[in-house]
């Protein structure tokens, strides 16, 4: 981490808070540090330098990986890194062509991976009644994803740009082929790594206010369409200077839960875990 980016720094936190909210919405100024400042600097990129990271940032991106939190310590994920680019041109095609995933130099798909307890239920010629539910499904996304957004603020931490690839999940069967994965493995999410490309650094995206997702005590929905408006306004300006197609946060979420098709054949997901060995009982 670089200590003297202005982020680390009070008057940094003042300008992150900003850039994350928008000056309207700023939270009260708590402690601060040069970690939380590098998490509030994130932005997805997707776009890749071809150049290639220093030595062994793979293992120390792993090792940030496996020091999340992990549900009873079952450690009920894995990770594929792809090099070959025959199988990164047809990971990419599965994701609608995001060309990042063929750019970036290093593309980890992160699984949520039951079949390792599996098998040693069966070396151990044990029958691990708990494996086909829902909840086991849901224990081993929920240790992927806490293990990879370790993995993003280590390489945001180190320089280093990132973007999810949730489109991984528009085919898991075609993925889980590509992979050669075992029954009870899926790739629930890719992650692109690399050194931004001039031009494809992009701005911090704003967020909701926080009265918008911080309950105290009690959930309330009352302040919605005030948060909505708010959050409207300041996207349009965020959208406006990056000539996106939808301004507002709310084209975004009716085009994106709106209509079926937006799904990209994942509202088949279901019949497609339960095919990859996940029976979601
Ligand atoms: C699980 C997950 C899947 C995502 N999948 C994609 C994707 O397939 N393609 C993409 O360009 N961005 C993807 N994103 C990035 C989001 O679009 C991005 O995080 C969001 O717009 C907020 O922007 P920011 O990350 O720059 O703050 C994904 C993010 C998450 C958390």
């Amino acid at each position: 981490m670089n200590d003297a980016s202005p982020s680390t720094s009070m008057a940094g936190q003042a300008e992150a808070l900003a850039l994350r909210y928008g000056k309207d919405a700023m939270p009260e100024a708590g402690p601060w540090n040069a970690v939380i400042g590098s998490m509030m600097t994130h932005r997805s990129v997707r776009g890749y330098k071809p150049d290639a990271l220093p030595p062994h940032t793979l293992e120390t991106i792993m090792a940030a990986a496996q020091s999340a939190a992990t549900s009873s310590n079952l450690q009920t994920w894995s990770v594929v890194a792809i090099s070959d680019p025959v199988v990164r041109a047809e990971l990419a095609k599965i994701a609608n062509n995001q060309k990042h995933i063929t750019e970036c130099p290093l593309f980890l798909c992160f699984l949520a991976d039951v079949s390792r307890n599996e098998r040693l239920g069966a070396a151990e010629k044990k029958t691990l009644e708990g494996l086909p539910y829902l909840e086991t499904f849901l224990v081993a996304a929920i240790d992927a994803a806490l293990a990879a957004q370790n993995a993003v603020v280590a390489a945001e931490s180190l320089g280093l740009s990132t973007v999810y690839i949730g489109a991984m999940r528009n085919d898991v069967k075609r993925t889980a082929e590509l992979l050669g994965l075992p029954s009870g493995a899926v790739c629930v999410f890719g992650l692109c790594v690399g050194y931004a490309k001039p031009g494809s650094e992009n701005e911090v995206k704003p967020r909701l206010a926080q009265s918008a997702v911080l309950f105290h005590d009690k959930y309330t929905a009352a302040g919605d369409d005030g948060h909505r408006a708010a959050y409207d306004a300041e996207l349009t300006r965020y959208s406006k200077r990056f000539e996106m197609s939808q301004y507002t946060w709310t084209e975004r979420v009716l085009n994106r839960l709106g209509p079926l098709k937006s799904l990209n054949g994942r509202d088949k997901l279901k019949a497609a875990l339960e095919a990859l060995g996940f029976p979601l009982r």
